[in-house]
């Protein structure tokens, strides 16, 4: 009989977490966020490590392998880096090349810290189990690649801010190899120089409020700064499938750049160019790639594939004719990208036969019973405002149409950023009064940034132009004017949204928004994570029951328990 083959994948720097992959499959992962209640923690993820085996009910003995991503450890801030590491940042914009890239990162991987990782491995006593290491952005490339929905060569790009001296790939995928054809230099990156640095500049944190730059974009006018932001990156003009970086600075000296260039534009007007020259640089980027290759299939990942804008204007293009996005795009998606490039290496190696799977749910992550929701329901005081009912859907469906905002926490967590209804806050998406209460007196967001709505798959063509299929919230839609049915989920200044369409995957969350539609007669609702602003998604009954309590929830669905303030 054939052996199972098991691979444990980590990583270790920014977003860090781990993953089991069982033949090529996706079994377990978790990011260290949850667990330790951090948002994007970064450092070794010894909580998620341990936390696979035990979500799986695998024996950590019985791995075969260990694949790490990235020869080098990410590290956010960078006041957290290790001496030699910010040493190397102050000698990059100077000699910036591929080939001394190489080098660096050679270097940098040979001095890689691995104490406690070591330490783990000892305890879980699978220290003597072989290990490899994946780069960084060969890891970005395996999560898309092998889980990509057809069988076909395919053309992967992947787009960060930088992981192990890289910052964009182009790379050719056929059968299980991926093979790579071009990328940019950190010196180069898109992501960094461009995105994330006007992010630092317009007052936000970089790497992680990217995405409220683009919230705001819609707001503003581009053409007032245009101009100004273009002297900042360019693609390279004798490589056509490299960046090339024209405002000659690195990292915190980009600032002192942008400082004197932007200094008497509007923040809004800063975002709206910068989304649009990113837009029209990815645009002409991804032309040249399927230009240089003649592949139009394309797989991709890496955080700036987070940016729904831009991901729309690549499935709209003449050339692309199928592309997939991997959902979780950033750096947290890395261990699973790791493991399974570690697997189909392992099989070559061993002459076996690998399989391959198609990405499907995302739920990888822990799983509660209702006896223990009531435990912990006893535990901390709230079990007299608890009942315990097998209707749960309809009785969430017919509270939000009343206008209450509740918390969802049931299921396995969903693996990456979005929240795709095991851990979600939901709302009626008819009533605009739900965004002020919403971002006041639970997330505490910034004023402009939209909601998003979870669609019932079937109807989603009644609210979106060109609707497809589209289950992990990475791509956005232009909508009909049926779509105010949904207003509350749509950008307040471009109607266009992000949904999840819903199909049976999760009977739970689907049984939710059937109820809604059968007392509304509206087919979607308001999916937006459950945590507070500045906090992880919620990882644990216990973080659940605090949040209700520190926030203006109106109640909790913990399993089929429901908790009403
Ligand atoms: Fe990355």
């Amino acid at each position: 009989m054939k052996k199972d083959i098991f691979v444990l994948g980590i990583h270790d720097g920014h977003n860090s977490g781990a993953a089991l992959v069982k033949n090529g499959k996706v079994i377990a992962a978790i990011s260290e966020e949850r667990l330790r209640n951090i948002k994007n923690y970064s450092g070794t993820p010894e909580l998620a490590i341990k936390e696979v085996f035990k979500i799986a009910k695998i024996e950590p003995q019985n791995i075969d392998l260990i694949a790490i991503a990235s020869l080098i450890r990410t590290h956010s801030p960078l006041s957290e880096e290790p001496f030699f590491v910010k040493s190397y940042r102050k000698i990059v914009p100077y000699i910036h090349g591929q080939w001394f890239s190489k080098v660096y990162v050679n270097i940098l991987h040979k001095l890689r810290k691995m104490e406690t990782l070591k330490k783990i491995f000892r305890e879980l006593r699978i220290e003597g189990k072989e290990i490899i290491f994946v780069e960084h952005h060969h890891a970005h490339a395996a999560c898309a690649y092998y889980q990509r929905p057809w069988k076909d060569k395919t053309l992967i790009l992947t787009l960060d801010g930088s992981g192990d001296g890289v910052s964009s790939s182009i790379n050719i995928g056929e059968a299980f190899k991926i093979k790579r054809i071009a990328w940019s230099v950190s010196y180069n990156s898109l992501g960094n120089n461009l995105y994330s640095e006007i992010t630092g500049y317009l007052g936000l944190k970089r790497w992680e409020h990217e995405y409220k730059v683009m919230g705001l974009a819609p707001f503003g006018r581009a053409d007032y700064c245009l101009d100004k932001i273009k002297k900042i990156i360019r693609i390279h003009p004798n490589k056509p499938l490299e960046f090339q970086n024209t405002i000659r600075a690195y990292a915190i000296d980009i600032q002192k750049k942008l400082r004197k260039l932007l200094s008497e534009e509007r923040f809004d007007n800063i975002a709206a160019a910068c989304q649009s020259y990113y837009e029209d640089l990815l645009i002409k980027w991804v032309k040249n790639c399927i230009k240089e290759t003649g592949i139009r299939k394309l797989a991709c990942a890496g955080g700036m594939f987070l940016n729904v804008k831009a991901n729309k204007l690549i499935y709209e293009l003449e050339e692309v004719e199928d592309v997939f996005f991997y959902p979780p795009a950033g750096d947290e998606g890395t261990p699973v990208g790791s493991a399974l490039e570690g697997y189909y290496r392992y099989c070559e190696k061993e002459g076996v036969m690998p399989e391959r799977h198609p990405l499907r749910d995302l739920y990888y992550g822990r799983k509660f019973d209702d006896d223990y929701f009531e435990f912990v329901l006893k535990k901390k005081g709230w079990i007299d405002k608890g009942i315990y009912t097998k209707s749960i859907a309809e009785e969430l469906a017919s509270l939000i149409a009343k206008g209450k905002i509740i918390a969802i926490f049931w299921g396995r967590d969903e693996f990456g950023p979005r929240a795709l209804g095991n851990r979600s806050i939901i709302a009626d998406p008819r009533d605009l009064r739900v965004i002020s209460k919403l971002n006041f007196a639970i997330k505490q967001r910034d004023f402009w940034m939209p909601f998003a709505p979870s669609i019932l798959e079937e109807k989603a063509n009644d609210y979106l132009i060109d609707a497809k299929v589209s289950r992990y919230m990475v791509e956005a839609f232009d909508t009909r004017e049926k779509a105010d049915e949904i207003i509350v989920g749509l950008h307040q200044a471009d109607r266009t949204c992000r949904p999840q369409t819903v199909n049976e995957w999760n009977p739970k969350w689907r049984k939710t928004i059937e109820s809604f539609q059968n007392l509304t007669k509206v087919s979607g609702i308001v999916n937006t994570s459950f945590n507070l602003h500045g906090h992880p998604i919620v990882g644990s009954p216990e973080i659940a029951l605090e949040t209700l309590q520190n926030s203006g929830l109106d109640g909790l669905a913990l399993g089929n328990w429901l908790i009403l303030k």
